[in-house]
């Protein structure tokens, strides 16, 4: 049962909506250890909107109905913050990344990084992104088995750092490409994410001490960054299409331009905004694609009706069946399960609910996606359902909504596509998973546990 009867939209004025009932610590530990479960129980018991305290966070209205969602997402956007409610990742991202900016400040870059991942821009990437897909792949031995997500991430960190940064291989890309999977795997098991949320633990004891290692290796990153930064600034002749070149170009009204340190930063956003997400999402759609022996079947049929090696990467993107695999893949465990948060500027009403000034919002992906009335089976593996109808950008939301929808948005659901055909066209897998894979807590995506276990079978 997802909707609770008092959260019909003429009975609730001047009312807060339901809070759950646990304590807080106990709350916050089983949105740690179990959050599947969590969340599941807490849509069966409080419904589609109810307030929730984590440890580390503001008490926070967590939101998965549709009708709900709408009124958020298309809500003035000076009425809501988030930047200020995503302070967790200022240590990782720095003040300056997108993430944390709001208002003005917030639109302006958001407008100076769109042209980037979108149009033309995109058709580029689509040939670099087969052949890294096929770089990374040939080093598979047929026989042996591999672990998908950090393959995938493999695929997708070299794919950011040559769009992004423009870096051709070499030694800094290496060592950029280490240092940042390094500092990344920091938070790679659901207890030490715990370190992001609470700033009593985010205590150097030396390099041996969990805060200590991670602030190590992120010196070690932003030096290789500012090196990287410095000679470009100084040779103007080698900028290219690249991301960075767009920026180290740009001008704010005054004329002004990026400092140092918000280039790092905006890189930094682009790096762990775009490379990880996406390679979780790949693991994925690898595990449910040979998960469900049907699901490969009519996805190689569609495959093979083209010539996948030359065809333009355009017509493959818009192949329905792998769209809809995609989709599923999006819908069914969703990378990122919440929204940033919206804290209110101004009172609000939502779903007839009063929510004062300073309230914090976090839309709930994950639940939304599971309703059996929007998705019936939720926790079937349907592609198809993407195929019978069209679901609003409320009902359907791995990216999120609003004016902070993610802003990698086409580009990921390109490389999704581009690596999952690449990969399914040239080599036949076999999944070793012998129990179904749950999604796991990395920092603050949702992994698959254990990263998913494939053996390459034979080259097609
Ligand atoms: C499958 C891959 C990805 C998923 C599931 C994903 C998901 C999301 C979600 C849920 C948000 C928050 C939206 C909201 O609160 O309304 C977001 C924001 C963002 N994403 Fe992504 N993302 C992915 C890939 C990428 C890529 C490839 C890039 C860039 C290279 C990127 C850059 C960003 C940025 C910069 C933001 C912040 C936008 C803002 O604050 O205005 N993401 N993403």
């Amino acid at each position: 049962m997802i909707t609770l009867k008092e959260n019909s939209q003429t009975q609730n004025s001047n009312k807060l909506p339901i809070q759950a009932t646990e304590p807080k610590w106990l709350q916050t530990m089983r949105a740690i250890v179990q959050p599947i479960e969590n969340l599941d129980r807490h849509q069966n018991k409080y419904g589609d909107i109810f307030i929730s305290r984590f440890a580390g966070l503001p008490t926070q209205v967590i939101i998965s109905n549709p009708q709900g969602i709408q009124e958020l997402f298309t809500a003035d956007s000076k009425l809501l913050e988030s930047g200020s409610g995503s302070n967790i990742v200022q240590p990782l991202l720095g003040a300056n990344s997108l993430i944390l900016l709001d208002g003005d400040r917030h639109l302006q870059q958001r407008k100076l990084l769109m042209p980037s991942f979108h149009g033309e821009r995109m058709k580029a990437y689509g040939k670099l992104i087969c052949e890294v897909a096929e770089q990374v792949t040939s080093q598979w031995t047929i026989g042996q088995p591999f672990v998908a997500r950090p393959s995938m991430q493999d695929i997708s960190l070299k794919v950011i750092l040559r769009t992004v940064f423009g870096l051709e291989e070499g030694e800094r890309y290496q060592k950029i490409q280490q240092v940042l999977t390094e500092m990344l795997d920091t938070f790679n098991s659901p207890l030490s994410a715990v370190f992001l949320f609470f700033k009593s633990l985010q205590r150097d004891l030396g390099a041996w001490s969990p805060w200590g290692k991670f602030v190590r290796r992120r010196q070690q990153f932003d030096d290789l960054i500012y090196q990287e930064i410095r000679e470009r600034r100084n040779q103007p002749e080698s900028q290219g299409e690249d991301i960075l070149s767009l920026l180290l170009s740009a001008r704010d009204e005054n004329g002004q331009t990026m400092s140092d340190v918000e280039l790092r930063d905006e890189l930094m956003t682009m790096l762990f905004a775009g490379h990880e997400t996406t390679a979780i999402a790949l693991a994925w759609a690898l595990y449910w694609v040979h998960y469900v022996p049907e699901v490969r079947e009519k996805l190689l049929q569609e495959l093979n009706s083209i010539d996948i090696a030359n065809a333009d990467p355009t017509t493959i993107t818009q192949l329905p069946y792998l769209n809809a695999v995609c989709s599923e893949t999006l819908r069914i465990y969703p990378v990122v399960f919440f929204s940033l948060p919206r804290i209110l500027q101004a009172p609000m009403q939502l779903m007839g609910y009063d929510l004062p000034t300073g309230m914090t919002i976090s839309v709930c992906t994950y639940l939304t996606h599971q309703r059996p009335d929007i998705y019936p089976e939720p926790k079937r593996f349907r592609p198809e359902r993407f195929l019978e109808r069209q679901f609003s950008p409320y009902e359907f939301l791995p990216f999120g909504g609003g004016n902070r929808r993610c802003l990698g948005m086409a580009f990921a659901l390109f490389e999704m596509k581009l690596v999952l055909a690449t990969i399914m066209s040239h080599y036949s897998l076999e999944l070793l998973e012998k129990a179904p894979v749950k999604p796991v807590r990395r920092g603050i995506v949702f992994a698959p546990a254990g990263g998913v276990h494939l053996m390459v079978k034979e080259k097609l």
